[in-house]
C-alpha cells in the first residue's frame, strides 16, 4: 500500500492514494490468495525478515487481445524502504524463470504512462511498449502496455 501511495503520488488522485486501508488492501489480497486461481501465481521477496514486495502473475494474460502463450505480470510491487536495493528485479527475474520454465512465449504488463519509475524499471529490464494503451477503471489514468519475448534461450 506504501508503495502505492509513495509510487502514484502526482499521478493518481491524492484523495484516493490518502483514503487507502490497510484492512481493505489486506482483506482482497487474503481473498485473491486463499482461492487460487488456475495460472495465477504470487512470488514475495523478503528482506531482514519482512516482506519487501511481491508480484503476481496471471497465465494467461487477461486482455482479450493477448497473443496465444502470452502470460502477464498483474501487479509488481516493492516498499518503498527497499527500492533501489535489487527486490524489484529479482522479483521479476524469479517470475520470468517461472514463466520460461512452463512455457510462456511471451509476457506483458500494464504500467501507468506518467509512472516514470515503473517505466524506467521495465525498460531495464528488457520490456518495450507494443502501443496498446487504456483508461486504468475509476481512476481516469492511462496505462500503457509493454511486453517483452521469452525465449528459453534466455536462461541462464
Ligand atoms: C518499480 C519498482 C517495482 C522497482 O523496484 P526496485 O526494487 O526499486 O527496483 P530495482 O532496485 O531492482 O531496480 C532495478 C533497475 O531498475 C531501474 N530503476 C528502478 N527504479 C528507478 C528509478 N526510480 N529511476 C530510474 N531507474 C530506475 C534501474 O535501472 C535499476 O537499477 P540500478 O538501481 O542498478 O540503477 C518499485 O519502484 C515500485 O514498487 N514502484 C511503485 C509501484 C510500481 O510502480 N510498480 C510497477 C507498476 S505495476
Amino acid at each position: 500500500m506504501r508503495s502505492w501511495q509513495e509510487g502514484y503520488r502526482g499521478i493518481v488522485d491524492d484523495a484516493l492514494l490518502d483514503d487507502l486501508a490497510v484492512e481493505d488492501r489486506e482483506r482482497a489480497w487474503r481473498s485473491r490468495l486463499d482461492a487460487p486461481q488456475a495460472g495465477a501465481r504470487t512470488l514475495v521477496a523478503e528482506r531482514d525478515g519482512a516482506i519487501a514486495g511481491f508480484c503476481r502473475l496471471a497465465a494467461p494474460a487477461r486482455d482479450g487481445d493477448a497473443e496465444e502463450g502470452t502470460a502477464e505480470v498483474v501487479a509488481l510491487y516493492v516498499d518503498p524502504a527497499a527500492w533501489r536495493c535489487g527486490a524489484g528485479s529479482a522479483l521479476l527475474d524469479a517470475a520470468l524463470d517461472a514463466l520460461r520454465a512452463d512455457g510462456w512465449a511471451g509476457v506483458t504488463l500494464w504500467v501507468l504512462e506518467r509512472n516514470a519509475r515503473g517505466r524506467a524499471f521495465y525498460e531495464r529490464m528488457g520490456f518495450v511498449p507494443d502501443s496498446a494503451r487504456q483508461e486504468l477503471p475509476g481512476l481516469g489514468v492511462m496505462e500503457i502496455r509493454l511486453s517483452l519475448a521469452l525465449r528459453s534461450t534466455d536462461r541462464g
